[in-house]
Order: structure tokens, then sequence, then C-alpha cells
């Protein structure tokens, strides 16, 4: 299998990216309008969230059918012209597979329901117990996780919306269909795939009650999901020897994402997991407002780091994406020190091991929405816990500040290109309202020399020119420093040191209270910095507010 760690992956959220005609809604067409501007930043691979038909309860993430292009986002021919042109500037495209459950308007579930017994098997059909759901499972979405069919007397399990119905990938038809529809997307030249929540497809033989949680024991990383995996990959991208294959696992063992991802396993590419997105619960509750434990945030970015280098995992790196509020309004500072902040937390993420993931907006800065009333929200996951929020007596102001931290709205206003009405991104009344922080956009970050943009593009860069970015060994500086964030990547002689300040106070790294105070006095050259001017003060390094530096130490 390919290695994918010199590449950089943009993720595209297909509703709030261009409006190409006008009607409020981000489309293909409007991708491929914006072709120069993403090979401008140095990417290679635009993964798009789910285009497939679908009546967007979960926008896209609910299929009604796998082979056509919804026509809301535009025709097969839009697509496919997409493809090309992206393919004439060096990019690839990777779609959105959501083989987890399918959309209850799809065909399949329409005859499950009318009781044929083929399509039946291609769900999870239970008896209820007692006049109960078949277990206490809760939905990722709130709820119970299973939903009453009354004319049949059975409920049927959904991990996510009632909408949502879970696939039973148990039975070998469905996996076939599944891989049919792979196969149908890489004839249309397709570059590769992420797979949602690929780790839920498969669920336990016996449903039992969870008395310890919410039932995530039983189907995450599954009885049979590495088998499940193999399959895929030897029935569809793997015949192809260059695809490339990204899973989102949830709520996973840093021992299962060896697996999924170890070349030698012939499953995945690679993973994204979300541990490290959760510094900011509160005892794992995601709906509530904590300050991020910026320890945590580094033992697990470091534990992964570590785990995946020696058991030769791969990594997704990221921080944003369409179900996280923005990172420079959740890690950084939107507001005095908005530019330094998002420059360091892209800093600290890309210089990792592994492959950085970009997501759209992330790299001009945009933040958080702070949409201030319930009204301006979309997000049926946003909407369910505003309701579950308010039946547990909360105050609406106190849900809405839940929200304007927490929702997964946060991340899906649509892209400012530019200040105008309309921001670039349509002529219309566009379906989300903006972010309400203004004086943001691709065009006015553009402007100035030391744009966020143009950082990103260095990044990019130094990983593309560095093997010891892309293949050097990873080693945490400082483990437990109260602001820095400081590793050391090594590749035989070639080193590089990379520190991140991740507060506005001023601090100093000293190189003589760490393991690299003998390398500090060998030559070194900056790579890259967020600020002009590098200060060493008496051997020591001063570190600005939210200062990221990347430091070449050179071979003897
Ligand atoms: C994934 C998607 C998310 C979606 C969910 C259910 O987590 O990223 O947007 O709601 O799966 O498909």
């Amino acid at each position: 299998m390919n290695n994918f760690d010199d590449k950089v992956i943009y993720q595209i959220y297909v509703k709030s990216f261009m409006d190409s005609n006008g009607d409020g809604l981000g489309d293909i067409p409007g991708i491929t309008g914006r072709l120069d501007y993403l090979e401008n930043l140095g990417v290679d691979y635009l993964w798009l969230t789910p285009v497939f038909v679908s009546p967007m309860n979960d926008n896209g993430y609910d299929v009604a059918d796998y082979y056509k292009v919804d026509p809301s986002f535009g025709t097969l021919e839009d697509l496919t012209h997409l493809i090309r042109e992206a393919e004439k500037r060096g990019m690839g495209i990777m779609l959105d597979m959501v083989f987890n459950h399918t959309s209850t308007a799809h065909e399949w579930f329409r005859k499950a329901l009318a009781g044929d017994p083929k399509y039946k098997d291609y769900y999870i059909f239970r008896k209820g117990r007692n006049g109960e759901p078949p277990t206490n499972w809760i939905s990722k979405f709130g709820g119970s996780a299973w939903e009453y069919v009354p004319h049949l007397d059975e409920y049927y399990l959904h991990l996510f919306d009632r909408t949502q119905a879970d696939l039973n990938w148990d039975n070998q038809n469905v996996r076939q269909e599944l891989y049919d529809i792979v196969n149908y997307w890489l004839d249309k030249g397709v570059s590769g795939f992420r797979f949602d929540v690929v780790n839920l497809i498969s669920k336990p033989e016996v449903f039992i009650n969870d008395d310890e949680g919410d039932g995530r024991r039983f189907y995450t990383d599954g009885p049979r999901v590495h088998e499940y995996l193999k399959e895929l990959h030897r029935e569809t991208f793997g015949r192809t020897d260059n695809a490339i294959t990204v899973g989102e696992m949830s709520s996973t063992s840093l021992e299962s994402c060896v697996r999924y991802s170890n070349p030698r396993e012939k499953e995945l590419s690679m993973v994204f997991n979300f541990h490290h997105l959760k510094v900011d619960y509160e005892k794992g509750d995601k709906w509530s407002l904590k300050e991020f434990d910026f320890q945590e945030l580094k033992d697990i970015l470091n534990h992964w780091q570590e785990g995946m280098e020696l058991h030769d995992g791969k990594m997704a790196l990221f921080f944003n994406n369409h179900d996280q509020p923005r990172v420079v309004s959740r890690f950084g500072d939107d507001g005095r020190y908005r530019k330094e902040s998002a420059k360091m937390l892209a800093t600290s993420i890309h210089m990792l091991s592994g492959t950085p993931y970009i997501y759209q907006g992330e790299e001009f800065g945009m933040t958080n929405a702070y949409f201030d009333s319930i009204g301006e929200y979309r997000d049926v996951e946003s909407i369910n816990y505003y309701n579950i929020l308010k039946e547990e007596n909360l105050q609406e102001e106190e849900i809405l500040r839940i929200l304007q931290a927490k929702s997964r709205d946060n991340g899906r206003t649509p892209v400012l290109w530019t200040s105008e009405e309309g921001h670039g991104f349509t002529t219309a009344k566009p379906w989300i309202p903006f972010s309400k922080i203004t004086g943001i956009s691709a065009e006015e970050d553009l402007e100035n020399q030391d744009s966020i943009i143009r950082y990103y593009r260095k990044l990019i860069r130094l990983r593309k020119e560095n093997p010891v970015i892309q293949k050097g060994s990873y080693r945490i500086i400082q483990k437990n420093h109260p602001s820095l964030f400081s590793y050391l990547r090594s590749l035989g002689e070639e080193k590089v040191l990379v520190i991140n300040n991740f507060y506005h106070e001023e601090v100093f790294f000293d190189p003589e209270e760490t393991e690299v105070r003998n390398l500090l006095s060998q030559r070194y050259q900056i790579l890259l910095s967020n600020y002009e001017n590098f200060t060493l003060q008496d051997g020591k390094i001063l570190l600005k507010p939210y200062e990221s530096v990347v430091i070449a130490i050179e071979p003897h």
C-alpha cells in the first residue's frame, strides 16, 4: 500500500463551500470554480462530504441513493468534470461513503418496511421486550437507539438519527451491494474514499442492555470489523494500487487503529480518531462548558503519536472538521490573537507524524458561528440536544452558550470568500447564516503579507520538502510544560524541533532543561515561525503569545 505521509488533504463541506447557481446552497460546480485557489494552497486531495441523493436530515450523511448525485449539488456530469479538472491541477477527489447506515428513504429500507424479508435482513430489526425497546442503548444524537415500527411490531436500530437506519453487515448481500458502489465510483475516476463511522459496522450477535454506558462498548470496533474491512479492501480499492482511504473511528482504541491502518493488515490507509477533541468535555459530556485541558490534549496526542509509530499505524492529523467547533475559537484565541493562534495550532498539527487535513476556512482562520438564537441552528444533533437540555430545565441562555461552544454548526457556516454581501459564497440567502464575527475572509487575509493562508502554504511545502517531517520519528520534549507543546522529529542525522506556545503569556523554552540541550549548540536554521523575529536570550528561546517555531538542526 502507498504511503501518504507527504500528502495534505483538504476537506470540503459541500453545502457550505461555494454556491454557483444562486440558491443559497454550495454545489459541485462551485468547487470546480475554486480549484485554482486550492491548487495554490498546495493540497493533494479534496475530500468531499457526501454528495449523494439524500433527504438531508443529516446533511447528506443519510444517503437514499449511493449511485446518484443529489440534484441540489449538481449532476453526475458536474462531478466527473470536477474529477477531471482537479486531476489537471494535480489533485485527486475523495468521496465520503456512509456505510454504517442508510437513510430511511433508501429503497432498501422502504422495501424492508413493506415487509420484504430480503430487505428486512439488510437492517437490524428486533422484537421489543415487555413493551420496551430491545436494549437500553442510546443514539449518538440523543434518545433511544431503537425506533418502533407499529405495523411490524418490531424496532430497528439507529445509532444516529431515527432517519439513519443501521445496515446489517453480517448479511453478505449487503456487503456486496456496498462493494459494488465503491467500484462504481472508482470507475468514475475518484482517487479514494473517507468511510464514515466505519468502526461501528459490526454489531454483536446478541443484543443486551448496557448497565455501564450507552451501548457503545458492544458495537465499537465490533467483533467482525477487521474481517469486513479486509474484504472491502480486497473487493474494491485494493485492486488499484494507489487509492487513498481514511476511516472515521468513533470512540476507538489505539490497538484497533493500528490494525485498521498498518499497511500489512490491508484495511485502510489511515484513520481519524477523536480522543484529542474531547479535552473540553466535562466528565465525557460534550454538552457542557469546560476550558480545554492542555495537559490532557498533549498526553493524548503524544500517546497516539508514540503508539502509532511503534506499531506502524497511520494517523490522519486534524483539529477541524464538519462535526467540530472551530479550533481557533476552541483551543486558540479568536479575538486579539486570532492570526497567531490559528498559525500556531496549524503548526502543532502539521509537523506531527501522519497526514494532515485542512478543513475549509481553517486556512484563513474562520471562527465559531456565535449564533444567538436557536432559529439559526440547522444541525439535527444540535436541535435534538437543545430540546434535551430544555427538558433538563436548563435556562435558554445557558443552552445557547453551550451551543455556541459545542454545536457542529460552528464548523458549517458558509466559507467567507470576500467581505461583500453574500461573502462571495452566494447571491441568495445562505441555507445557514454566516458566522457573526466580521472582518474575516480569504480575500482580506490574502491582502496581508503575514496572511494565514500563506502560512499554510509554507507548512505544506515544508512537509513536501523535508523527509524528516514525513517519516521522522517523533519524541515529545518537556511533556509536562504548562504552556508549551514541543517535540522533536528525527530521521538519521536530520532533526526538526517544533515548539508551540498554546497561551498568550510569553514563556521561555530553556534547552538546558531538556533532552535537546546539546542540539541547540549545533548549527540550526529557523524553517518557519509565525512571528518575524526569533528571540534568543541567554541561550533560551523566548516564545511570544501563541508563537510557534520550527527549527532544523543541521547535522555535524
Ligand atoms: C459521522 C459524520 C457526521 C454524521 C455521522 C452519522 O460522524 O462525520 O457528520 O452525522 O457520522 O453519519
